[in-house]
Formats: C-alpha cells, sequence, structure tokens
C-alpha cells in the first residue's frame, strides 16, 4: 500500500487520509470540485502570504488599516476582562493592535490547524504582551474543540475572526459555523468578523486575477500537493486559473480548466476530464454589511457596530449574540 509523510511526521496510509477521501470524492462527481481548506501546505500558504502583499489584493492592507485605525473601539465594544478566540490565527498579524488595546483581557487563544505556525506564533506573542496569557489551540474550527480554561478568569468569550474567511464558506456552512460560534460564546459572547464588502466588479476581478500570476499559481498548487502527497499524475501545464465575479450572487468563483480532454490517475482511481472542463475550488462571497448581518441573525447575532474604510471596500462587524 502506498503510503505519504504528512506533516508532523505521523505516517498515514494514503488510501486513510481525509485529503485522499476527499480529492477522491470531489472529482469523481459530475461537477468537479476541490475542498478549498487543501490550498493550505507550506507553499499553498507561502502564497497565499504573497497575494496578500500583491497591489490588486485590497483585502490584507484594507482591513489592516481598519484595525490599526478602530482597535481601540473595537476592544471597548469587546467588553473587560474577555478571553478572545482567534478563529484560523496564522501569524496573528491583525491581532496585535487589538491586543494592544484590550481591557484587562483574561486571555488570548489563537486557534489554528497548523501545530508548528501556532506555536511559533504563540511564543513570540508572549513575548510582545507578557501580561496576557496566550493558549494556542491546535484545532479546525469547522469541527467540536474544546476551549482552555485561563488562569484569570474571563468574564466572557470574543471571538475574532478576520480575513474575510468566513466569504470562503457556501451560504449554508457560514449559517453552521456562526452558529456554532454562537454556541461556543453563549448570550452575550461578542464576534469581531471581517467581510469584504460588495463593490465595483473590476476591483473584484483584479484581486483574483493578479498581474503576477500569483493566484493562478495559488489555485494550481492544490493540484501539485496532490500529486506530491496522494502521488497522483496531474499535468499541471495542462489545467488553468480561472476567477469569474458573479455579481448577481455576489461571489468570486474559482477553479482550475482543463485546457484539453485529458486523463488522471491516482491510485486505483481514473478521472476524465474534456476540453473546458472545470475543477471548482473556493467561493469568495462579498456582502453588504447590511446583508451580513441578515445572515448572522439566523444564527442568533445581532449587529452592534460595524468599521470600514473611506473607500467601502472591507469592513470589520461587532456582533452579538442574542439568543439564549
Ligand atoms: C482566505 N480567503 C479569504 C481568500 C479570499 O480572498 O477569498 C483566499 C483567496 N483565494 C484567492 N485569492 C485569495
Amino acid at each position: 500500500m502506498a503510503s505519504v509523510t504528512v506533516p508532523n511526521t505521523v505516517e498515514q496510509p494514503v488510501v486513510e487520509s481525509a485529503f485522499f477521501n476527499d480529492v477522491v470524492n470531489g472529482l469523481g462527481r459530475p461537477n468537479k470540485s476541490l475542498p478549498c481548506k487543501y490550498f493550505y501546505d507550506e507553499r499553498g500558504s507561502q502564497l497565499f502570504d504573497q497575494i496578500c502583499d500583491l497591489d490588486e489584493y485590497y483585502l490584507t492592507r484594507t482591513e489592516q488599516a481598519i484595525m490599526d485605525q478602530y482597535a481601540d473601539q473595537m476592544a471597548a465594544q469587546l467588553g473587560e476582562r474577555a478571553m478572545l478566540v482567534e478563529f484560523g490565527s496564522g501569524s496573528s498579524t491583525k491581532t496585535h493592535v487589538l491586543l494592544e488595546n484590550l481591557i484587562q483581557p483574561s486571555a488570548y487563544v489563537p486557534l489554528d490547524i497548523s501545530e508548528e505556525h501556532l506555536l511559533k506564533t504563540a511564543s513570540a506573542l508572549r513575548l510582545k504582551f507578557p501580561h496576557i496569557e496566550v493558549l494556542p489551540v491546535v484545532a479546525d474550527f469547522t469541527r467540536d474543540f474544546a476551549l482552555p480554561v485561563p488562569q484569570i478568569e474571563a468574564s466572557h468569550a470574543a471571538v475574532y475572526f478576520p480575513g474575510s474567511t468566513i466569504g470562503n464558506f457556501e451560504t449554508a456552512a457560514a449559517q453552521e459555523l456562526l452558529k456554532n460560534i454562537a454556541n461556543l460564546l453563549g448570550a452575550e459572547g461578542g464576534l469581531l468578523v471581517g467581510i469584504d464588502l460588495k463593490k465595483d466588479p473590476a476591483i473584484i476581478h483584479a484581486a483574483y486575477n493578479d498581474s503576477r500570476n500569483v493566484t493562478d499559481e495559488f489555485n494550481l498548487n492544490i493540484l501539485r500537493r496532490i500529486n506530491q502527497e496522494l502521488d497522483a499524475d496531474f499535468d499541471i501545464d495542462a489545467f488553468e486559473h480561472s476567477a469569474v465575479y458573479d455579481q448577481d450572487e455576489g461571489r468570486v468563483e474559482i477553479s482550475l480548466v482543463s485546457r484539453c480532454e485529458q486523463t488522471v490517475n491516482l491510485a486505483e482511481h481514473t478521472f476524465q476530464f474534456f476540453s473546458g472542463e472545470e475543477i471548482f475550488t473556493e467561493y469568495s462571497h462579498k456582502y453588504s454589511v447590511d446583508e451580513f448581518a441578515r445572515l448572522a441573525t439566523t444564527a442568533g447575532f445581532s449587529l452592534h457596530k460595524h468599521w470600514t474604510d473611506s473607500e467601502n471596500l472591507f469592513a470589520v462587524l461587532h456582533l452579538v449574540n442574542e439568543s439564549d
């Protein structure tokens, strides 16, 4: 039986891995698809960091600017002695300014799937914020996980979910995730979430079709990863990146398009592609503040305050769980 070495040096037989099953199921569908969470191996994470620095990708710098300008107000909204839980914390870049402003926080809980990255970030944060207890949790936030118990009792929990990552969830999945966050927070718990706003489609198109083709590489990297980790034989050059903004749906639809008729092998599976056939890889939803607030209402949240930039490109919303 073939095997791969997954990060963290755990030997897993290929055929038993969730990655293998998700790829085989996704490519076996009439409308082929791959889950976007598999973009982020080491190279994929580096490519995403490069995307965040692109001129065309306004999201990261705009959100950071909003955080820099309004972190004091956000911290005041989150309240005293909160335990701040960050979903998908990565390098926690946007969190620094929030941590600087939080009022007597009980603890900071960065939560991420990548253990190595998480522990490195946690060590750096402990040095920078010695007065804040940093309690990293290795977890997939779409699944159940337990919150740690901080030394200083928290008056409440608050979730920080930046980066418009919630935009990568389909509507039903976003509702489900918001419900899980509401349950985690309990009544009166606060959620600070970054969302990308609806705007001139040309601006959105450029952000996902950059002139240096970094997004192309990021998207195609999922096929490289499948070749490397699952021993498939994708011809990477025989696929091309596609990102189309559907204004009616309010989302960018990202896929990999087969340039020709071809066959791809993966273990005992064979996948046929016709020329022009797509493998759907990601949605990136764009919202208005009102639309997102309405979506969050279905999970029991109500919008208390929001902050945006002068061009209305991006917004950070403070929502409070008002269900019992
Ligand atoms: C992580 N996420 C918010 C990015 C986005 O903009 O939807 C992922 C991405 N896909 C292509 N470029 C960036």
